[in-house]
């Protein structure tokens, strides 16, 4: 009803725009003095946690690239391998588990059935199990060792926006936790990476006041047929994702790709008039990443193809390749994802009411997928 969407026409609209609250929300109680505390994860003691070799992540859809964007943090804050798996894929290839190896799984709704198998699977296999979960007392959390609740609110909308900025927020909590039980950060180094994360909803907020700019590109793309995306590092899952949000509430064909895989194959879909998102790391990400992708930029455009960049404000280099930029505000690299993803929902957001479709319920799409 009208009142349950709280003054917005769609549950899209209005969980887009409470994503600064569903990372706040996130975050409420469990940064203090400076450290993280997840009192939920105290039946996993610091020796189990120095103890873990590998973390495998286990999701379906938007939660899987949740775990992607992940897998480059805790990889640098904490140092432990981690590969992340579709929980269809994982269950049916008999991965290799041990006590030493965590299964983090992450799901909106803590009911979707592949994830639920995964989890069991890795129990059986004796495997320590950790849900992220944005459901008090859905299954999988009922059905793993621990479980650290995302607190985005219900999220109505068959398409994830909100709970995907809590997933990578507790994932990133539980990375510097990680981090600190075993030593490999800092304490300068783990306050100021908990500094930037308690800035993200701020910062998402100010991303939210591009959304008139972003809407205008949807409207004059309302007949495109296909849409490119690109990313490097962290902004890889994103391309990923702003892909998946095009698919899903735009019926549109879209790929995301990693940049760096253009040249081998990627770029010979390129013609003109195609439009290309292309999430640009920040120049001060390390020293080679951002030349590359501008670079990307150039090639792409040397084509025809017509480029939307989403680049960090005051990011000059973009501009003479580009025919759009959306600016994100100043963060440092690993938490860009947080920012840069919120046009692309609102992209596709736009694009689905310009086609006239329903954004909160698209065609063929379930909220939860219940069965296997
Ligand atoms: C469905 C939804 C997606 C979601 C996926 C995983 O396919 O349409 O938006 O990302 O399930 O859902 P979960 O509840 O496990 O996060």
């Amino acid at each position: 009803s009208a009142a349950e969407k709280g003054g917005w026409s769609s549950f899209m609209r209005k969980e887009v725009s409470e994503q600064p609250e569903a990372v706040a929300n996130t975050l409420r109680g469990r940064v203090v003095d400076g450290a993280v505390v997840i009192p939920e994860l105290e039946g996993f003691g610091d020796d189990e946690l120095r103890g873990i070799r590998r973390i495998t992540v286990i999701a379906c859809g938007t939660a899987s690239y949740a775990g992607m964007v992940a897998k480059y943090a805790i990889e640098q804050w904490a140092r432990i391998p981690v590969e992340v798996e579709l929980s269809h894929e994982f269950r049916y290839r008999e991965p290799v588990l041990d006590a030493d190896t965590l299964v983090v799984s992450i799901s909106q709704s803590g009911e979707t059935m592949d994830t639920l198998m995964a989890v069991k699977y890795a129990r059986e296999q004796g495997a320590r199990t950790i849900s992220i979960c944005n459901t008090q007392g859905a299954t999988i959390p009922r059905e793993s060792d621990a479980v650290v609740y995302t607190h985005a609110g219900p999220e109505v909308a068959v398409a994830s926006t909100k709970a995907f900025v809590a997933q990578i927020t507790a994932l990133y909590l539980f990375g510097l936790h990680l981090a600190r039980v075993r030593g490999t950060l800092g304490e300068a180094e783990l306050a100021a990476q908990l500094a930037e994360l308690t800035a993200v909803p701020e910062k998402i907020e100010q991303v939210l006041g591009e959304a008139g700019k972003v809407a205008q590109l949807a409207h004059w793309m309302a007949d495109t047929r296909s849409v490119l995306f690109l990313g490097r590092h962290v902004g890889y899952p994103i391309a990923l994702e702003g892909a998946l949000k095009l698919k899903e509430l735009a019926y549109i064909h879209a790929e995301g790709f990693a940049a760096g895989e253009l040249k081998h194959g990627p770029i010979a879909l390129i013609e003109p008039g195609l439009p290309v998102f292309v999430v640009v790391p920040s120049p001060r990400h390390d020293r080679s990443l951002h030349p590359k992708v501008v670079s990307n930029i150039q090639e792409i455009r040397a084509r025809g193809a017509r480029v939307i960049a989403i680049a960090e404000a005051g990011d000059a280099a973009v501009l003479p390749f580009a025919d759009e930029v959306v600016r994100i505000p100043l963060a440092s690299p690993l938490f860009e994802p947080l920012l840069a993803v919120v046009p692309l929902q609102i992209f596709a957001m736009e694009l689905s009411q310009a086609k006239g479709l329903d954004v909160d319920q698209p065609r063929n799409l379930a909220k939860s997928v219940t069965v296997e």
